[in-house]
């Protein structure tokens, strides 16, 4: 099913670019230069990561995190290392704040990199690994968006798959 992009939230100064991705046909797991991905979707990985996000983010983030996990409506992923997380990101089911997808699409965001570890390939090699993730669970149809003023994140985007920019 196709449909219309309203972009509804768009921010007023930064261009918003967005991608999309359809996947149809089973994708491989790249291999990562350091630590271990992980993919947070319920109780039991959240009792694995929370001393992780503990360290990374302090223990009200990390709450906070556990807590947008309990909603059932987003996921986390990211690289832990040395029992600290390095990257990290997020993955919602169905909805967007800034423009209409559809229900049973997934939009990818809030990609970060700790600064040290920065241009080594983990954010693209995370997100990819969490688009095979998510494909094996039923989801086909994925989203993503950046400002045009950050070209780092844009090349993480390519990195990952996504050569289809619908705005
Ligand atoms: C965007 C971000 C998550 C990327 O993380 P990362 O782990 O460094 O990503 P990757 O290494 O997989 O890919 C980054 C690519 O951008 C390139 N890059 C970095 N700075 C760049 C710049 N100023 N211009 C062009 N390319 C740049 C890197 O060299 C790398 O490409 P390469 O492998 O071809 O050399 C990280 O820079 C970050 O945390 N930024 C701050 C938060 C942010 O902007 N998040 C994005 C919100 S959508």
């Amino acid at each position: 099913m196709e449909i219309e992009l309203h972009v509804t939230n768009a921010p007023a100064d930064d261009a918003m670019l967005v991608y999309r991705m359809d996947v149809t046909e089973p994708l491989s797991e790249p291999p990562l230069s350091k630590g271990e991905f992980v993919f947070v979707r319920g109780i039991t990985g959240i009792s694995a990561n929370f001393m992780a996000w503990g360290r990374t983010l302090g223990w009200p983030g990390a709450v906070k995190t556990a807590l947008k996990v309990l909603s059932g409506k987003r996921l986390f992923f990211g690289v832990k290392s040395g029992n600290s997380m390095v990257q990290s990101g997020w993955a919602n089911i169905g909805f967007c704040r800034h423009y209409v997808i559809e229900s049973d699409s997934i939009v990818l965001g809030e990609l970060w990199t700790a600064p040290e570890h920065r241009g080594k390939g983990l954010a693209s090699v995370a997100l990819r690994r969490v688009i095979v993730r998510l494909h094996d669970c039923g989801f086909k149809r994925f989203y993503i968006d950046t400002k045009l003023d950050n070209p780092a994140s844009q090349r993480m985007i390519e990195k990952a798959g996504f050569s289809n920019r619908i705005q």
